[in-house]
């Protein structure tokens, strides 16, 4: 699995990985294990970058996850994301807490805000979301959902630690963020998490046939592909059966050419 700078921490996470939302919210012991199971693989496959949030399944979704994590919390990159109503500095640290007890791990690698709340001021959260690298709680800060005016507040808080990327929607479907996000995060050096890069599933049924042959890969690997052509960008399908989790792991086996990725931006435009 090919992998690329987070931000400018140094750190290199693979291109796609996995979406934890909708996953652990389920009353069958069955489901449950094949949740599990996908996501073990997908990891097993090079994806092991997980993303999760405190708020995808009131805490269940973070409770899978630390199934996956067992006996492998050093191969896996964990993100995990604090709510919008909890970004005041004690309810950051408490919150961040709570995460970690779900998780069953010692420290988050990624800690996000999941959306901005222009009800608290982001120099106090980003005070908290500091002191929470400097007790070796979190390794990198990010944000999801902001803009560039939010962007821009969010780096200018943060005293210690860069900003180190931002989780957005992107995919073919959805390309609001080439406007003014994406060349921000580009000129700045965020990383874009592409979020529903499959467009929750509604996957295109408008890719040629021509192009489909050529590569010998699905629709939705060829949107993978696409949603990650940019060098700032990583994605984070959610996958929760076996051979979604495998296909989506094996969708960079062959890379867009540059013609084909024109041709697919322009069908979508
Ligand atoms: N920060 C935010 O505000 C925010 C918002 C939305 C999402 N996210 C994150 O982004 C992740 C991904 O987004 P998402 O879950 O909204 O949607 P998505 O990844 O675009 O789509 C997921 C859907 O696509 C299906 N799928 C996966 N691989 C497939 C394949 N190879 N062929 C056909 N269908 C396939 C999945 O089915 P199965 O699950 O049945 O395999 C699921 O129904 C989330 O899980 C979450 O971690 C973040």
């Amino acid at each position: 699995m090919e992998r690329r700078e987070l931000g400018k921490t140094g750190e290199k996470v693979p291109v796609i990985g996995i979406g934890g939302w909708n996953i652990g919210n389920t009353r069958s012991r069955e489901e449950w294990d094949k949740q599990v199971a996908s996501l073990v693989r997908a990891v097993e496959l090079g994806c092991n970058f997980v993303d999760t949030a405190e708020i995808y399944g009131d805490g269940k979704s973070e409770r899978l996850v630390s199934e996956v994590l067992k006996g492998q919390r050093d191969k896996i990159f964990l993100a995990t994301k604090v709510s919008p109503n909890h970004l005041q500095y004690e309810d950051v640290l408490a919150a961040c807490e709570r995460s970690l007890e779900r998780l069953g791990t010692k420290f988050i690698d990624l800690y996000q805000i999941h959306w901005p709340n222009p009800g608290v001021p982001i120099g106090e959260t980003m005070k908290a979301m500091e002191r929470l690298v400097k007790e070796g709680k979190v390794r990198y800060i990010g944000v999801s959902n902001f803009g560039v005016g939010e962007m821009e507040g969010a780096q200018e808080s943060l005293s210690k630690s860069e900003l180190a990327s931002n989780q957005v929607e992107y995919s073919l479907a959805s390309r609001l963020i080439e406007d003014e996000i994406l060349p921000f995060c580009e000129r700045e050096k965020l990383t874009v998490i592409a979020y529903s890069p499959l467009a929750r599933g509604r996957i295109a049924n408008t890719i040629p046939q021509t192009v489909l042959s050529k590569y010998q890969m699905s629709p939705a690997q060829l949107m993978l592909n696409w949603v990650t052509y940019r060098e700032s960008v990583v994605a984070i399908p959610k996958a929760a059966k076996l051979e979604h989790a495998e296909e989506n792991a094996h969708s960079l086996d062959r890379r867009l050419s540059t013609d084909d990725y024109g041709l697919l931006s322009k069908l979508h435009a």
